[in-house]
């Protein structure tokens, strides 16, 4: 018989990982390439989804990475991720990704992202997760921006849906005008 699921706290799974930005790590204008931050950021979502689920977890979706500041070789990039939702077999890890110049003691807030993981069992099936204690108003927070974030993302889905539909050219010509292109096809 399996054993009855569980609820655990936010900050039992709560991860951080500190990398140091190595000269390998940059493009080249200098600057640490961000496939190299989604790598870490990726790292660290795992390990937290896994924490929290007590399973192998994978990587269903991404809410938004913008590179708000560029990170330079020396410094030092921290990676802060707690669960912040948990659905039936997916759960939400929220990651606040900061480097540091040791040097000069200053800090930079670069990201912040949303990792959808799915928890899958050995047979490589998605596989429900424990509930999440919520015990602080942070958490809350954090909790019902989810919430909200998942219902935005369904509207999304379904507008980009009706973009991918046949396109009525004579409904949409207006939007071309200003753009930067130039038409060298009949379109209608
Ligand atoms: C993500 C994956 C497990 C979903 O499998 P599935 O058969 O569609 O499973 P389900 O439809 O039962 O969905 C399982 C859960 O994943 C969530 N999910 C599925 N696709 C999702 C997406 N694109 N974004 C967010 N959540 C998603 C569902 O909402 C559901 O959540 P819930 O159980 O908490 O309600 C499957 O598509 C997969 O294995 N993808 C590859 C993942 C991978 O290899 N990642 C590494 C990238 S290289």
């Amino acid at each position: 018989m399996p054993e009855p699921l569980h609820f655990k706290p936010v900050r039992l799974s709560e991860t951080t990982i500190t990398e140091l930005m190595i000269p390998s790590y940059s493009n080249f204008g200098g600057k640490i390439h961000g496939g190299i931050l989604l790598s870490l950021m990726d790292k660290v979502a795992y390990v937290c989804a896994a924490k929290h689920a007590g399973n192998y977890c994978v990587t269903a979706s991404i809410d938004t990475v913008d590179f708000l500041a560029p990170i330079e070789v020396g410094e030092l990039v921290s990676l802060m991720a707690s669960v912040n939702y948990v659905g039936n077999t997916s759960l939400v890890v929220g990651i606040r990704v900061v480097s540091e110049n040791v040097k000069n003691n200053s800090t930079n807030h670069t990201n912040t992202s949303y990792f959808t993981m799915v928890a899958k069992n050995e047979f490589n099936l998605p596989t429900q997760v424990p509930g999440l204690i919520l015990e602080s108003q942070n958490e809350v927070r954090r909790f019902v921006e989810a919430i909200r974030r998942k219902e935005l993302r369904q509207n999304y889905r379904q507008e980009v849906e009706q973009i991918k539909a046949p396109l009525n050219y004579e409904k949409y010509e207006h939007l071309l005008v200003g753009e930067r292109c130039k038409l060298a096809v009949d379109i209608r």
